[in-house]
């Protein structure tokens, strides 16, 4: 492989590195409005829930913060308002991709 195709290979990873760190805003949001997350949450004000900036803070760095926010959203955990418990609310959708930007857009925050 002489050095101009490197230098090619090298630049096309990059622009797949940057789609990866970029979650679609715009998506993500949708969907939580139709899924009601906003009732609870907020980009940066608590509600009954912490606000999504708060969840990026504390997930910063970690290795396992995809996959635990991923199964957060879809499994309904048992989490407590005001002392009542109830079920957590699951995105709706079961497509993992737009599951997955959703986890992304938050952690990015
Ligand atoms: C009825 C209120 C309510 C709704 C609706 C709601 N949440 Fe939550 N959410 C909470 C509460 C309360 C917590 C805190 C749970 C805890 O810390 O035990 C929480 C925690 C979270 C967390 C942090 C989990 C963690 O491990 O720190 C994320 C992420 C989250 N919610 C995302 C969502 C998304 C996405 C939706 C929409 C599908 C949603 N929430 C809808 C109340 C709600």
């Amino acid at each position: 492989m002489n050095f101009r195709t490197s230098l090619a290979m090298a630049c096309g990873l990059m622009t797949a590195l940057a789609a990866q760190a970029a979650p679609d805003a715009d998506a993500a949001q949708a969907l939580m409005r139709k899924s009601d997350c906003f009732k609870c949450h907020a980009v940066d004000k608590k509600k009954d829930g912490p606000p999504f900036k708060e969840v990026a803070k504390k997930y910063k760095g970690k290795a396992e913060a995809e996959d635990k926010l991923v199964k957060h959203i879809t499994t309904s955990p048992t989490v407590e308002i005001d002392g009542k418990k109830e079920e957590h609310r699951a995105i709706k959708t079961k497509d993992a991709g737009e599951i997955k930007n959703v986890v992304q857009w938050i952690l990015s925050l």
